[in-house]
């Protein structure tokens, strides 16, 4: 007979690893199994995975974390997946195989043709905010796929008689899982080519964006069964798709309206749920979907995104070598008192909110003699800390409602002194949940409620409890004259290219 399914198994499928993390009913993590995919870089501001790789990458962290947690498929009750946003891969649907690299979220090159159509209308990038809440900028979907279609010869033709398919990384593995080709509402909307009306595929938009109607997924809610896996996990219920930050607010319990969390990632993402309505941001945020529970109406975010946070840490690891481990930089940067006067700008996908500027590249200013790889290192996490300052502001200035306080998660949380600087910088203290792997335990339990695992009217306490928090203690002459010399440097890094 077989065992009793008693464990729920998220994939986090992230920018820089895939991951696979299985959660017992208390929503204790049982195993753990991540590994890393290759970054491909070819040329500046282009960037690409491999996503043949990446689905070998999740397969082998399924089945390492049923081994380390001693059980076979049969132990496993669902499957919930959350992913990278608005990455996005093509494939041919008879061989299963992508018929070119994925084009990562970050990847600028869609630039001009986003540049064109702002020109092409009287509101500029605004064009449709109204229908997607989202500005015209590299960041989404929609063109990138486009520009796949157009630079594999024909693909444009096999796109438009249903033999290629396209899909966010949500997509790509309920594919490779079920063999259905579906996408849950939270990362379809992130293509830009839905509309937050009728919440489907918009026929102006897949116009404006040359992208036809018969590559892409069905829409599905973000919780409900969406077919069976096959092969090694024969028959496990497939049960959820998030985009990451929307299962980061999820898993952080963040199901009414007014409460809102901070992922600290490859950037960071603080999401407000909204409720049922929409809210239209005055103030360089995005609308956004934050979920949609099975037959339950859709709830929105409003969102503010940063493309550079960890990715900083990890770019002065890789690429300049002044600290061997991402850990290191916080005692790096304890050891000086500040950052001796250096800012850096880590704008190497242009700046998204609040700002929105895709002429912006990174830069470092404030050099002199007397800096070090210690100062270097406080700057950065100074960076990380500044960002996120702005967009609390802007969502305070959009909802008239200022924070009582930050709800934060991800890796980054670990470094306190960052936290700390942190609530300094927004004056509020900021709260670090007893389990920060809230993206992964979003999932699980959207899947969870799905299959009778769990209920949906409760999320299991041990998730919800306080591991740690920071107070503000510095002086608002320190907080004013740091926001000020970010504005500055910011200035500089607009118009750069
Ligand atoms: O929108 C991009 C975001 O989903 C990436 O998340 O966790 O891979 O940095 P992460």
């Amino acid at each position: 007979m077989a065992a009793a399914r008693r464990l729920v198994a998220a994939i986090d499928q992230g920018t820089t690893s895939s991951r696979c993390i299985l959660f017992d009913e208390k929503a204790a993590i049982v195993a753990v199994a991540q590994k890393e995919h290759r970054q491909i870089f070819p040329r500046p501001g282009w960037v690409e995975h491999d996503a043949a790789e990446i689905w070998e990458n999740v397969r082998d962290c399924v089945h390492v974390a049923l081994a380390r947690a001693g059980i076979s498929r049969h132990g496993l009750a669902a499957i919930g997946i959350t992913n990278q946003r608005e990455t996005c891969v093509l494939w041919d649907r008879a061989t299963g195989r992508p018929i070119h690299n994925a084009i990562v979220w970050q990847d600028t090159r869609t630039e001009p043709i986003m540049a064109a159509l702002a020109e092409e209308n009287a509101l500029g990038r605004d064009r449709f905010r109204q229908k997607t809440g989202l500005p015209l900028a590299s960041y989404f979907s929609a063109a990138k796929i486009a520009l796949i279609l157009d630079g594999v010869p024909g693909a444009r033709e096999a796109a438009r008689a249903g033999r290629i398919a396209a899909g966010t990384m949500d997509s790509w593995l309920i594919w490779k899982l079920t063999g259905r080709h579906l996408t849950d509402i939270t990362n379809a909307h992130r293509t830009q080519l839905v509309s937050l009306d009728t919440l489907d595929w918009d026929e102006e938009l897949l116009d404006a964006f040359h992208v036809p109607r018969a590559m892409l997924p069905e829409i599905r809610s973000s919780s409900e069964v969406y077919g069976h896996a096959q092969d090694t996990l024969w028959g496990v219920p497939v049960a959820a798709a998030l985009g990451d930050q929307q299962a980061a607010l999820v898993g952080q319990g963040c199901l009414s309206p007014g409460q809102a969390k901070c992922t600290y990632g490859t950037g960071n993402f603080l999401l407000l749920n909204t409720g049922e309505a929409p809210v239209h941001s005055r103030h360089g945020l995005v609308t956004t979907i934050a979920y949609r529970l099975g037959d339950e109406p859709a709830a929105f975010a409003l969102e503010g995104s940063i493309a550079v946070t960890g990715a900083l840490i990890q770019w002065l690891r890789d690429n300049l070598g002044i600290i061997d481990t991402a850990a290191e930089v916080e005692s790096l940067a304890e050891s000086v008192e500040d950052s001796g006067g250096a800012v850096v700008v880590p704008a190497f996908s242009g700046l998204f909110a609040p700002h929105w500027r895709p002429d912006a590249r990174g830069i470092i200013a404030g050099l002199t003699g007397y800096v070090t790889k210690a100062h270097l290192a406080r700057a950065a996490l100074e960076a990380v800390a500044c960002q996120t300052a702005e967009l609390v502001e802007a969502m305070a200035a959009d909802t008239g409602q200022p924070f009582t306080e930050l709800k934060v998660d991800g890796g980054m949380t670990a470094n306190a002194l960052l936290m700390q600087i942190q609530a300094d910088l927004i004056e509020l203290p900021v709260v670090r949940p007893s389990v920060i792997e809230t993206s992964c335990f979003g999932a699980a339990w959207a899947a969870g409620v799905a299959t009778g695992f769990w209920h949906r009217a409760t999320l299991p306490d041990s998730l919800l409890g306080v591991d740690r928090q920071w107070r503000p203690v510095r002086t608002d002459d320190w907080r004013v004259s740091m926001m000020q010399q970010w504005d500055k440097a910011v200035s500089r890094a607009s118009g750069w290219i």
